[in-house]
């Protein structure tokens, strides 16, 4: 499948603009759609009462005042959690030279966990197009839930089954190729991303498996192997590149002609960009 659509390097907002605001917060995506992002990346999980909601890690240790894992909670044992006061200049959350996170404990909402449901909410109330990358996480663990109550979300919100791939404000990324072939035996115009921490022999060639249209390397590949994004492009790819936050690699992903560059920095790499 081809995506040649886009003419310019797109900016995804990394779990919100994360570098600023807790990560998967609604405070990080509220950021990140003001500070001008053309797209929202999010990691879900399931709760063990069956909500998708938008937690990075297995365990919410990090990233709340909770522990346990993500899938032996309930939603509203994560209701009671404070996903935000970890990243205050007090916590380690943030960088001493960045400006510091304003913590507003009355607004509950901004640092609350996120459930997918409510990120499409605010996407759909942005008032411009914004575009959602959703990963799957531990979808092996789930057999197939993970992805069908995504199917079933997106479906409400009219977002399960595009026309075409290249005009979907959504897509669906993974590391796992099964979970991405689920994705794709249920919708298969809804645009998948494959995700990679190495290059497999099998992916060599630059073709990914699966009839799955968009490459997700990681920085690391970018910058050593040489030639594999031209691979990627020539078999017919995108390529959406993680995590960029340093504006030399902006230049280099710009340069080898990368079609997304998913940051926790969305506002610098638009500054950098000249999208101001
Ligand atoms: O956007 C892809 C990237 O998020 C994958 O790594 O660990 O941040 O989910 P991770
Ligand atoms: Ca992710």
């Amino acid at each position: 499948m081809t995506h040649a659509r886009q003419h310019r390097l797109q900016v995804v907002a990394h779990r919100g603009a994360s570098e600023e605001a807790p990560e998967h917060t609604l405070a990080a995506y509220r950021k990140a759609i003001e500070d001008g992002a053309d797209a929202l990346e999010c990691d879900v999980r399931l709760t063990a009462d069956g909500h998708l909601v938008c937690v990075h890690d297995r365990r919410v240790n990090r990233t709340s005042n909770g522990r346990g894992a993500v899938s032996a909670l309930e939603l509203a044992d994560l209701a009671a959690l404070d996903f935000g006061s970890w990243k205050t200049r007090a916590g380690a959350g943030v960088r001493d030279e960045e400006p510091d996170w304003v913590h507003r404990p009355e607004d509950r909402e901004a640092t609350s966990v996120l459930t997918l449901e409510r990120l499409l909410e605010l996407v759909a109330d942005a008032g411009r197009r914004v575009e959602l990358a959703i990963e799957t996480k531990h979808p092996t663990r789930w057999a197939g839930q993970v992805e069908e109550r995504l199917l079933v979300l997106l479906k409400r919100f009219g977002l399960d089954a595009p026309p075409r791939a290249e005009e979907s404000p959504v897509r669906v990324m993974s590391f796992s190729a099964r979970s991405l072939h689920r994705v794709r035996a249920a919708s298969p115009t809804l645009p998948t991303v494959y995700l990679m921490q190495f290059v497999s022999p099998r992916l060599r060639d630059g073709k990914l498996p699966l009839g799955v249209g968009i490459a997700g390397p990681s920085l690391r590949i970018v910058r050593s192997h040489p030639g594999y994004v031209e691979r990627l492009k020539r078999a017919g790819h995108q390529v959406h590149v993680w995590t960029v936050n340093e504006t030399r690699d902006v230049d280099l992903c710009a340069s080898l002609g990368v079609d997304a560059v998913i940051t926790n920095r969305p506002r610098a790499v638009l500054d950098h960009l000249g999208r101001t």
